[in-house]
């Protein structure tokens, strides 16, 4: 039996539901001799700001016992240098190319929307509003449910292209916030962002990142990705793209058993980097081994007893009917 590993996300189609996250392999072609793209859904690039990013003071990467902080400050060309230089490069990869990009305010991801629209190398733009590492403006956007209203509701106009919206766990209700960008026309929402984080080193009596405070991703962050992402799915009708420590290829399947409908692989990569094709397999083994012919048989097949895991009134958990969450 051939399975389906196929979703969508709004008008994008991906193969199947394995992605690489942003900031991890820059724009793909560096990629490309450690994995065949071909195998995987597709790809988020390093996110594009308006004007060229030298990024942050060093130590920029810190390894933490289970997982890493870092404080790379999206480093990047620009939208100018993106356009010139990188969007060459990520013309006829064999997987879907979404574009990450960051604004200070609406004006600039309006501007950078546009462009990344008129390049015509994007199937998707992952709009970048949760980055903890560049300062005060980084994640304004995904903390405050009216400001993520007020810079979806901007750029929706002036593009096609599906938006997935890119939140912060750094918040209490971030079902609200996910409400809130679904309302303003974003096609799905990703979701986590690093973690803020720090780490202090008693020798020297000094922080060990030049920022001080940093971005926490890998496996310790997964438990607390799984139960945003819960609370994410039971907000919003939108697809939910899910991230956060998967290391093995096991924790792709917990995320899509959530709800998720895709997943991003991220720091586990700069120690596996085939990691990625991985998830696929897993997938596909875990499909067969259901007897199942589609993902969609998979995607919030999570069986929860009734009443158990409300995050907030309102928002009622999936529960087991016939074997089958619905
Ligand atoms: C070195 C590094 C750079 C990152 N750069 C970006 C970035 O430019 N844009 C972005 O949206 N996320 C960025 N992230 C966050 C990841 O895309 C992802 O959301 C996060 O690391 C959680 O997933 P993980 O635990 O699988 O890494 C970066 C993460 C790391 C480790």
């Amino acid at each position: 039996m051939k399975r389906d590993l196929s979703v969508r996300i709004g008008s994008l189609e991906l193969r199947n539901p394995v992605l690489v996250a942003s900031g991890i392999i820059g724009y793909g072609r560096e990629y490309e001799r450690l994995v065949s793209l071909e195998e995987i859904g597709g790809i988020v690039t390093k996110t594009v700001t308006r004007h060229a990013r030298a990024g942050n003071p060093p130590p920029r990467v810190c390894e933490t016992p289970a997982g890493m902080l870092n404080s790379i400050g999206i480093e990047n060309p620009g939208l100018e240098g993106f356009l010139a230089v990188k969007v060459p490069v990520l013309r006829g990869l064999p997987c879907a190319v979404i574009v990450s990009v960051e604004g200070e305010n609406v004006p600039e991801f309006c501007e950078l929307v546009e462009g990344v629209d008129g390049s015509g190398v994007a199937h998707a733009i992952e709009v970048n509003i949760s980055c903890p590492n560049v300062g005060p403006h980084g994640m304004r956007y995904s903390t405050d449910a009216g400001m993520a209203r007020e810079v979806m509701g901007a750029i929706r106009p002036l593009t096609k292209l599906p938006l997935i919206a890119k939140l912060t766990p750094n918040v209490t209700r971030i079902g609200e916030i996910a409400e809130a960008c679904e309302s303003c026309g974003a096609d799905a929402v990703s979701l986590v962002n690093t973690f803020v984080g720090m780490a202090v080193d008693a020798r020297t009596r000094k922080p060990i990142l030049g920022t001080v405070l940093g971005g926490l991703s890998g496996p310790a962050i997964k438990p607390l990705a799984l139960a945003k992402v819960w609370e994410v799915v039971q907000a919003v009708d939108i697809p939910v793209v899910g991230m956060g420590g998967i290391t093995r290829p096991v924790d792709a399947v917990e995320f899509l058993l959530l709800g998720a409908r895709a997943v991003e692989v991220g720091t586990a990569l700069f120690a596996d980097p085939t990691l990625a094709e991985g998830c696929v397999s897993e997938i596909d083994r875990y499909l067969e081994k259901m007897g199942s012919s589609s993902v969609d048989d998979l995607i919030g097949g999570l069986e929860v007893p009734e009443g158990r895991g409300v995050i907030r009134a309102g928002c009622a958990p999936r529960t087991v009917r016939g074997g089958r969450a619905s």
